[in-house]
């Protein structure tokens, strides 16, 4: 039987995805519960949507420590706190560093808008348009060590128009990040995912 799992949100900024995932929990879209969303920017718009929302955060600020190592032991004395089943990163935008991706390997998800391993890192879509590709998108996939390299659950390809620039094709990527996202949550929550090495199987669904 499915039990209800633990849900941590990460954010840095606007929140979209963050409030994707709030609205597929308040449409019972996965069985999982958002307990608490936890940003290190006190100007993150994604509190505000917490707040509406009525989910518990915290603001980790990271300007307020003396360097990373000390930030990311209070990350991850909150997030243990909490005693999560999986952690998104939802335009969390730090790296998360080796002690806490190994505390929570294979619970930690992320989603980044290019088609990985493409253009991983920052400014994901400028790098697209510059590259001249004509397909990009977005990938949701398990945290390792290795920046945007972790085993790949989904990929949603995007077509790159004519005379496409940085913020039309951001819009149209994120449109889809907004379903892929929600969905990857619902697969995990079911436990259809298994991690073999870099392959992620996705079992079908038990009716
Ligand atoms: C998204 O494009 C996400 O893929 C990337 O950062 C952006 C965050 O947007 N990692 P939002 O904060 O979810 O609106």
């Amino acid at each position: 039987m499915v039990t209800i799992k633990r849900i941590i949100v990460l954010g840095s900024g606007r929140g979209s995805n963050f409030q994707a995932l709030i609205d597929a929990e308040r449409k019972n879209l996965f069985p999982g519960r958002i307990i608490t969303f936890i940003t290190d920017n006190p100007n993150a718009h994604a509190i505000e949507r917490a707040r509406k929302g009525e989910i518990p955060f915290f603001i980790i600020d990271f300007s307020l420590f003396h360097n990373k190592n000390q930030y990311e032991e209070k990350l991850l004395e909150t997030m243990l706190s909490c005693a999560p089943d999986l952690i998104v990163l939802a335009g969390y935008m730090r790296i998360v560093g080796e002690k806490i991706v190994k505390q929570f390997k294979n619970h930690l998800i992320n989603i980044h808008p290019a088609l990985l391993p493409s253009f991983p890192g920052l400014n994901a879509q400028l790098q697209a348009i510059e590259y001249g590709v004509r397909i990009t998108g977005c990938t949701i996939h398990f945290v390792t060590e290795e920046m945007d390299a972790g085993p790949i659950i989904l990929q949603k390809e995007v077509y790159v128009d004519e005379n496409e620039n940085v913020e039309s094709l951001a819009e149209k990527i994120l449109a889809f990040e907004h379903k892929c996202l929600p969905y990857a949550v619902k697969l995990f929550c079911e436990d259809r995912l298994i991690i073999n090495d870099r392959h992620v199987k996705i079992l079908p669904r038990v009716s």
